[in-house]
């Protein structure tokens, strides 16, 4: 079989909040790369073998932070190297160039001209000047810009903002680019990097889903042998993929504890197990647990403390559910590319710490079982895509995220059956509709929220009495910064008049139009 990783790209992560963007385009190229912190160690990034490394973007100035001598172990590896925003300026400066420090930002489209030759930019433009001179279409985000070049590098592209927008060293392929070529306001940046990955590196385009899939298969088969694996399934796009992929990998070996807390949205009980009935092998237990989950958050209105319960209470109840199965070895879980990144790049202390979320944190400890990650190198774009090749429904592949303690943290204050089923069907009603009016992949995110107030209002000749819900919609790539989404009034209105007709005990809908910040997009 040929290694789909011998083709590699290394980026060194200066804290670009693109650094992630810049690793996934590579790999849609069908290139794999994997992100390293910019101070790794020297022998670390000599023993990644990569054909190219490209250095990130990142928040810092350049006079401010020096960012060591990150250079030089790159340069020691004589491969090429594309610099990108402030890894470009990083190395200029640390070749022997000049950063001016500038405290105005230039922010947003600019239009970049090609001023010589170059094996990076050679044929690429949106337009082309009378004189036959390139224009590219470009995104820029910086306030430093080099002054002065290292020797041997010439400029290849500059703007009105950036005179020295983009360089090249074409002896020693050393590239180095102002603006953003991983962004999609950047138009030809997708072929750039292509031109950088492909030609210039000489990497091939092995990293597809099929290929993916087929190497994880002989990877799991590998690892476990025939021991047992144990999947805690929750109907999410990521533990779906793994209970996929586990079932192509090794078929009735894996059992799957599917707890339905009674906090899910409408009928996702079912869908989930119907879903799995037609995977080989999967033996899916489901532990109908609505009931338990309601006691224990009987009187209870602190979300923290609605958290903790309701995720001990999982713990307790998978954990019962697997001694009942014999011979258990393995764990396996959803643990994407992106939580492997957060917990390095938190060492660096570069990039912002961000809240993660694990659902079934501490799970592993406590159960004496060897983990199996196998979605621990993907994206959440390459989850979807291999959850798409493995046959499951569109449904499931693109479904917003729903937090681990489920309604639990949407009925606001203290959880009560009866607002719970009140919810879900408001929340079925708003998804629904988004779906019916091709709104539904538009929003990052939607769902309904229960208040705990009551507020009035008259339906037919009575007064009443009765529960406000809100719904909340946001736009967002990276759920660390959302705007709320301006869906349309008509359609909003739509949506209000059938909950408060068809949900009994609701009276009145609201709109949520708050960002993140301040707000966040869960309402506890
Ligand atoms: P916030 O509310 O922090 O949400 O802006 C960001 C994203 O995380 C999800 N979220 C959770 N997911 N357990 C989870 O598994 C949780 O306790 C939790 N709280 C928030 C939220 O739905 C959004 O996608």
């Amino acid at each position: 079989m040929t290694d789909i990783r011998a083709d590699r790209v290394l980026i060194l992560d200066f804290g670009s909040q693109y650094t992630q963007l810049i690793a996934r385009r590579i790999r849609e190229i069908g290139t794999y790369c994997e992100i390293f912190p910019w101070d790794a160690s020297r022998e670390k990034i000599t023993a990644f073998h990569a054909k190219g490394i490209v250095l990130s973007g990142g928040p810092d100035s350049v006079a401010t932070d020096p960012a060591g001598d990150a250079i030089a172990p790159v340069l020691e590896q004589g491969v090429p190297v594309l610099g990108i925003c402030y890894g470009m300026q990083v190395m200029a400066k640390q070749m022997g160039g000049e950063v001016e420090v500038s405290g105005q930002r230039e922010f947003g489209y600019a239009q970049v001209q090609v001023e010589a030759n170059s094996e990076l930019l050679e044929g690429i433009s949106d337009n082309e000047m009378q004189n036959g001179t390139n224009i590219l279409d470009v995104w820029m985000s910086h306030g430093d810009r080099v002054v002065k070049l290292p020797d041997g590098f010439e400029v290849i592209g500059s703007s009105a903002g950036s005179p020295i927008a983009a360089i090249a060293n074409e002896r020693d392929k050393l590239f180095g680019l102002q603006f953003h070529p991983e962004v999609t306001h950047t138009r030809q940046g997708k072929q750039i990097l292509e031109r950088f990955v492909n030609r210039i590196c000489g990497c091939g385009a092995s990293w597809t889903a099929a290929n993916v899939i087929h190497e994880s298969v002989d990877q799991i088969r590998h690892q476990v042998g025939s021991d047992r694996v144990l999947l805690a399934l929750s109907g999410g796009v990521d533990s779906s993929v793994v209970a996929a992929l586990l079932s192509r990998a090794i078929g009735d070996q894996l059992t799957c504890i599917f707890v339905d807390t009674g906090l899910l949205r409408l009928h996702e009980g079912d869908q989930v197990m119907q879903t799995f009935a037609g995977y080989p092998g999967i033996d899916v237990i489901r532990v109908n647990a609505g009931q338990q989950y309601f006691d224990a958050l009987e009187g209870i209105a602190d979300p923290e403390q609605k958290r903790v319960i309701i995720g001990n209470l999982f713990i307790k109840i998978f954990e019962a559910e697997a001694k009942k199965i014999s011979n258990v070895k393995w764990l396996a879980q959803g643990t994407i590319y992106p939580d492997v990144i957060e917990s390095a790049g938190a060492a660096t202390g570069k990039a912002d710490l961000i809240k993660s979320h694990h659902n079934v944190a501490g799970l592993p400890e406590q159960m004496d079982l060897k983990l199996v990650e196998p979605l621990k190198e993907l994206f959440k774009d390459e989850v979807r895509k291999i959850g798409l090749e493995l046959g499951l429904p569109r449904e499931i592949v693109f479904r917003h995220p729903f937090p681990g303690p489920g309604l639990g943290v949407r009925v606001l204050g203290e959880v009560k059956p009866e607002y719970v089923h009140m919810l879900q069907r408001v929340d079925d009603i708003f998804i629904h509709e988004l779906r019916k009016h091709d709104l539904y992949d538009e929003v990052a995110q939607a769902f309904a929220v229960f208040l705990p107030v009551k507020s009035v209002g008259v339906m037919g000749d009575g007064r009443k009495y009765e529960h406000v819900v809100a719904l909340r919609a946001v736009e967002t790539s990276d759920f660390m910064t959302a705007h709320w989404a301006r869906l349309p009034y008509d359609f909003l209105d739509h949506v209000s008049r059938r909950i408060i007709n068809e949900v009994q005990g609701i009276s009145r809908v609201t709109y949520d139009i708050s960002g993140k910040p301040p707000a966040t997009i869960e309402w506890e």
